[in-house]
């Protein structure tokens, strides 16, 4: 299965996707990575990994249809087949989310339906939640939203603040992310009623695998 990223800036998490499919024996290739900011620092890391990379700055579109049509236009070119959003920073409308039904994933740092939309971390140590962590979801009209495919628990330290739990939640980031996209590139999630279904998940060891960050 090839995929797609989209992105806009730092690109850790579109690393960790990148490095797990360069083993060949993963079940998914990087086809394309899209910035739609030229300074994102994920182009760099693209580019060093050797997969082709695009910009496509919506600020060079009159509204966001016309941007999305342009995103949709390039990962078609690519043979994309799944898009991974790896800190897209730009909200998509159906545009977007509607020719991709199914077949993109976000990743958001809460354990979502917790803490949408930004300023999570803060958010969750001011409620004074034990636990934070990271969610990669089907991509669904609503932010932050979707059938949920994995997610990743970190403990709230009460010596945290929004910098170092965001650094440890980033950590289970990466594993879900990578766990997420071979879940789906394996044909085991199906989306039922509403919620994402992973075949042979009680067989999988790493179905409730705490992440790394979770061992305090
Ligand atoms: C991550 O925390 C991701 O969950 C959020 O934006 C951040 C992107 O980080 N949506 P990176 O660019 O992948 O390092």
């Amino acid at each position: 299965m090839k995929f797609g990223i989209l992105f806009s800036g730092r690109g850790t998490n579109l690393q960790a996707l990148l490095d797990a499919a360069a083993d060949p024996g993963f079940p998914a290739q990087a086809a394309i990575a899209i910035s739609n900011r030229a300074d994102a620092g994920g182009l760099d890391r693209a580019a060093r990994a050797g997969v082709p990379t695009a910009v496509v700055d919506h600020k060079a579109f009159p509204d966001r249809p016309a941007f999305e049509r342009a995103l949709t236009e390039r990962l078609e070119a690519a043979g994309v087949e799944l898009v991974c959003l790896a800190g897209f920073m730009r909200l998509l409308t159906p545009t977007f989310v509607d020719r991709w039904a199914g077949r993109a994933l976000n990743i958001h740092p809460s354990l979502l339906p917790a803490f949408p939309g930004l300023d999570t971390h803060q958010r969750a140590i001011d409620a004074g939640a034990r636990f934070a962590g990271a969610t990669v979801h089907f991509l669904s009209a609503e932010m932050d939203a979707g059938p949920i495919v994995a997610q990743a628990a970190t403990p709230i330290l009460p010596t945290d603040d929004a910098v170092s739990l965001a650094a440890r939640v980033l950590e289970g980031e990466h594993e879900i992310y990578v766990r997420a996209l071979r879940w789906v590139a394996e044909g085991r999630v199906r989306i039922e009623g509403g919620r994402a279904v992973v075949d042979r998940a009680s067989a999988d060891a790493a179905f409730y695998l705490p992440a790394k960050s979770a061992r305090v």
